[in-house]
Parts: structure tokens; C-alpha cells; sequence
């Protein structure tokens, strides 16, 4: 670990200010051929996240599992799944990570497990009120011979809630609750039993030497007493983005389990962190997660939803520092993941899009890919310059845009059927990446596998043709990289500068950052030095869709 010391500056955490790299491992890279990435694979390409210059990756679900939601369904939180490779791959994974200087954080997903979790199968086996049932939510059902679901919530992915089961004995029995897929059941954590088996799984991951996890779903863990009916609010988030007192999302039941997990952490050395996936209304809401006695981080969802618009991202950008601020946390700032749409394409959507919609060949005005990738460079300039920690997504360096044209018998993403093929969902965003334009797979292996597949003109943002071409979207994520480390803008504060409406402007030191968000240039300071750029661009006039990093005589 000893190159990891020097990474994080005497007496602060490195999480405060870190630059993690999402990597969704079945579309990273893939050493064993089979078509869908692996943990070999990760370790034979963190030769090229070091270029890049991150500080962390953080790894999606590789635990076993049946794959329904894209290993958001874990059937073993000790193992790592075959098509992933083994423990000892993940350990060497970690090692190779850590002698770079990279630290590594795993997803962890309490909220539920997988319908083949062997307790689940237990619960199915035993009797209604065994303590193999209470493990999970199990209800009778309502009307007269418990037909109907206990209550009317309806799933994130689509659909009803609950789901009846056939007792042993062959008759129609009780109903658990998933909140996502039907093969996602969700655990009781109002149960001592399952509280002990997750601080136990923590202290297995935490042994072997990660750094920290990504608590999935951390804000829907605990459920309202009763479990009371609740009608969302037409075209609200499913993931509770929008709402306030949803009985499902972010009850305060919640915080005991992340205090006691910090406690959990604390017993071990070197800073490990917890960063939570919490959809909340409001920033407010979102800073409870990350009191100093919680996690120490959450996403920013309030930020990653905000439109191209300058007055909208100054405000959300302001309101982040002050209630992160508020309870002595660091904002982290994120853009792109797993589930929301590229935001080289999301950024020039005319429509909403909410999280995990997708967008498909059938959507009515698709975005301009010239515009998606101007402003998606723009957005990360700005956000590269911010304090506190941010979130890159895998792909987003190649500057890819959400594949909208994959064919119908490729999409895998739950969402897509328990919708009846409503709602694209999520595939698009998670497309095998580009690593060499004349290789089979684009080099993501070397059999031309793919489990999705990957669009022709991706050829023209592998990473090999990137890597030769300083105007390349990778160029300009190295460049920020490099200078937001030598300029230490992961910690301190900022000035806000006055740049017109349209135009979102701060000043770190005596380095000013502008982002035009409006439809006009924005002229600079006759005597301004430009130190970074989104997109190149002659003399003093910023151009739409730009962001610039500049200092003055
Ligand atoms: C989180 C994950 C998402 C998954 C869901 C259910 O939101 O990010 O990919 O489908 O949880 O586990």
C-alpha cells in the first residue's frame, strides 16, 4: 500500500477528493473470449486507467449470480461468479490495482438478494412466521383467500410488487415484496439476523483489502411500518428521485444501519469508505447519508439530473457545496453510471429522461451526437473543477454516446420486459467498450464475442485512435486529470464569477473555469490564458457548448 499513501495529501481522507472509475465488469474487458468481461480482463487493462490518471475503481456486482438484473442479484456475497472469474482472480485483480496506486471499492447490494440465495430457498421451503421467512418480507395476501398482493406498490422495473408463492404442500401461499425484478426479493433489515450476515460480508470484502464499497440502493433498505399503500405521483422517478415521504425510500430506519456499518469500517485501517446510491428528492435529504458518523460519501443524483442549463446547474452546484458542507462531507459530482443515459447523448435530449428509462431506436427525437459530445466534454470540464469527489463511468473518457440502435432480441435489461417492451431500460448505456478500432470486438477480446452489440462507428472513439489524437476526448479527460490533481481542486472551495446568464463561472485560485451553456459565445478577458478547453477554439470568445479553464496576465 505504500504508493497509496502518497496519493492522498497528510491528515485528509483520499476519498474527499478522489477521481473513481466505474467499471461495469461485463463490459470492461473480456480475457476469457465468452463475450461478457471479467476480472482478468480488468487486470490486464489497469495499465490504461493508470494513464488515464484515477485515483479508484469501483466495480459493479462480479459476486455469483443468475445475472437477472445484471448481477444486481447476488446469490453468494462471499464468491465470485464463474463468468467473472474466481477469488483469487479478484485477489490478484486488487493487488495489481493497489501496486498501481489504485484503490479499489466493490459494489455491495443489502437491499435484496437473488430468488437463489440459499435463503431464500430456505424461506420458500419453511412454513409461513419460520424465522426463515422473516429473513425476507413475506405477506398474506389480501381479499378473501389471500389473493390479492398485501398492498398496491408498484416495482421500479415495472409491474406489481409483490409476488405470490406455491407453498410446500402445494397450495397458494404468501406474497413477497421485490422492489425491483420478481428474482430480487427484498431482505428484512428490520431482522438482527440479516443486520449480522451483512456486517460479517463487509468484514470478508474489508480482509481481503478493498478500500471501501458502493452500497446499492441504500436508501430503500428499510420500509414503512405497515407497509401502507402509496400511489406515486404521474411520471415520477421510480427510484424516488422526485418524491417525498415514499414508504419504500429513504426512511430514517435506514441511518442505524449505515452508523453501524461506519463502526463496522472503522475497525480497519487506511480510510475505507461507504458511498451510498440514494435517489432523494432533495440535497437536503441526500447530505443525512454522509453525517459524520455514516457513510462517507453518496451520489449526486440532484446534480447528474440537472439539465443543459446554466441557471439550473449554477443552483444545484451551490446548494451541493452548502448542504455537504453543512454536515462536513465532501460533495461528489457524477455525470454517468450504469443506469442513466450517457450524458454525451442525455445532455442533448430535448425531452425528460428519467433514471433508467433508456432510449432506443423508436424514440421520437433523438439527440444530435455533435451536440451530445460538445456539451458532454463541456459538463466534465466544469465538473472536474469542482471540490470534492467525482465519479467517472466507464467509456465516458472515449467520449461514447448511449447506443440507441440495439436490436430488440439483444436487450437484456429487466426493465425492457417487465414493461411489455415500454421502456428501453439501461442496455444502451452498457455496451462492451472500444479498446482497439481494427481488432475483432474492438479488442474488447480477442473471439469478437459481445453480449451486447457494440455500434460500427465505435471504431472511431477506440481507445488506440483516441490515444493518437490530442483533440480526442480521451486527451482532454488526461489533461483535466492531470491538472486538477497538480492544482489540488478535489479539496478547497471556490469564488462564483459573473459570466452572463448562460454561462455557469467560479474562479479555484487564480485558475477561472466558464461553461456557456446558452446559444451565443461568451467573450473572456482579453488578457485570459487558456490552461484547458473542452473543444478547440480561436481568441477570446468562448463557444457554445464550451468550457474552458483559463488564468489571467
Ligand atoms: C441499483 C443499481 C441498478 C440495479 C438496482 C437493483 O439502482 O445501480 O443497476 O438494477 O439497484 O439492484
Amino acid at each position: 500500500m505504500a504508493q497509496l499513501e502518497q496519493i492522498a495529501a497528510p491528515g485528509s481522507e483520499w476519498w474527499r477528493s478522489a477521481v473513481i472509475y466505474q467499471i461495469y465488469p461485463r463490459s470492461f474487458a473480456d480475457a476469457s473470449g465468452d463475450g461478457i468481461g471479467d476480472l482478468p480482463g480488468i487486470t490486464s487493462r489497469l495499465d490504461a486507467l493508470k494513464d488515464l490518471g484515477v485515483d479508484a475503481i469501483w466495480l459493479s456486482p462480479f459476486m455469483t449470480s443468475p445475472q437477472r438484473d445484471a448481477g444486481y442479484d447476488v446469490a453468494d456475497y462471499r464468491d465470485v461468479d464463474p463468468l467473472f472469474g474466481t477469488l483469487a482472480d479478484f485477489d490478484e485483480m486488487l493487488a495489481q490495482a493497489h501496486a498501481r496506486g489504485i484503490r479499489v471499492i466493490v459494489d455491495l447490494v443489502p437491499n435484496h438478494s437473488s430468488d437463489q440465495h440459499v435463503w431464500f430457498q430456505e424461506a420458500l421451503r419453511a412454513a409461513p412466521g419460520s424465522p426463515e421467512r422473516a429473513r425476507y418480507i413475506f405477506r398474506d395476501g389480501r381479499g378473501t383467500n389471500g389473493e390479492l398482493p398485501p398492498n398496491n406498490w408498484e416495482s421500479v422495473f415495472g409491474g406489481g410488487m409483490w409476488e405470490r408463492i406455491t407453498e410446500p404442500d402445494g397450495t397458494p401461499g404468501q406474497w413477497y415484496l421485490h422492489i425491483f425484478d420478481v428474482t430480487q426479493p427484498d431482505f428484512d433489515w428490520t431482522n438482527e439476523e440479516v443486520r449480522e450476515e451483512f456486517r460479517s460480508v463487509l468484514r470478508f470484502w474489508l480482509d481481503r483489502g478493498v478500500d471501501g464499497f458502493r452500497v446499492d440502493v441504500a436508501h430503500g433498505m428499510v420500509k414503512e411500518e405497515g407497509l401502507p399503500d402509496y400511489t406515486p405521483v404521474a411520471d415520477a422517478d421510480s427510484m424516488g428521485g422526485g418524491e417525498e415521504n415514499v414508504p419504500y425510500w429513504g426512511q430514517v430506519g435506514v441511518h442505524d444501519i449505515y452508523r453501524d456499518w461506519h463502526e463496522v469500517l472503522a475497525e480497519y485501517d487506511g480510510d475505507r469508505a461507504l458511498c451510498g446510491e440514494a435517489w432523494l428528492p432533495t440535497l437536503k435529504q441526500t447530505a443525512l447519508w454522509v453525517r459524520p458518523d455514516e457513510m462517507h460519501q453518496t451520489f449526486n443524483f440532484p446534480y447528474l439530473m440537472t439539465k443543459w442549463d446554466a441557471k439550473a446547474l449554477g443552483r444545484v452546484i451551490r446548494e451541493s457545496l452548502e448542504e455537504f458542507g453543512a454536515v462536513g462531507a465532501p460533495s461528489t459530482w457524477v455525470l454517468s453510471n450504469h443506469d442513466v443515459v450517457r450524458h454525451s447523448t442525455r445532455l442533448a435530449l430535448t425531452a425528460d429522461n428519467p433514471q433508467g428509462e433508456g432510449i432506443g431506436p423508436n424514440t421520437p427525437d433523438k439527440p444530435d451526437t455533435a451536440t451530445g459530445l460538445a456539451r458532454g466534454r463541456a459538463a466534465t470540464t466544469l465538473m472536474l473543477a469542482l471540490p470534492g469527489s467525482a465519479y467517472l463511468y466507464q467509456g465516458e473518457e472515449l467520449g461514447l454516446p448511449e447506443a440507441m440502435e440495439i436490436p430488440d432480441e439483444f436487450r437484456q435489461d429487466p426493465t425492457w420486459f417487465r414493461t411489455d417492451h415500454e421502456r428501453y431500460g439501461r442496455d444502451g448505456c452498457r455496451v462492451p467498450l472500444p479498446w482497439e478500432a481494427d481488432a475483432v470486438a474492438f479488442g474488447f477480446n480477442d473471439t469478437g464475442a459481445s453480449w451486447l452489440p457494440q455500434p460500427a462507428e465505435w471504431a472511431d472513439y477506440a481507445r488506440d485512435v483516441e490515444e493518437g489524437d490530442e483533440t480526442s476526448t480521451l486527451s482532454l479527460y488526461k489533461q483535466l486529470l492531470a491538472a486538477r490533481r497538480k492544482h489540488g481542486f478535489g479539496s478547497g472551495s471556490l469564488v462564483w464569477e459573473d459570466a452572463g446568464a448562460d454561462a455557469v463561472a467560479f474562479r479555484r485560485g487564480d485558475v477561472h473555469v466558464v461553461a456557456n451553456l446558452g446559444t451565443k459565445p461568451v467573450a473572456l478577458p482579453a488578457d485570459a490564458t487558456v490552461i484547458l478547453r473542452s473543444q478547440p477554439f480561436d481568441g477570446t470568445a468562448l463557444p457554445v457548448d464550451t468550457a474552458v479553464w483559463y488564468t489571467t496576465a
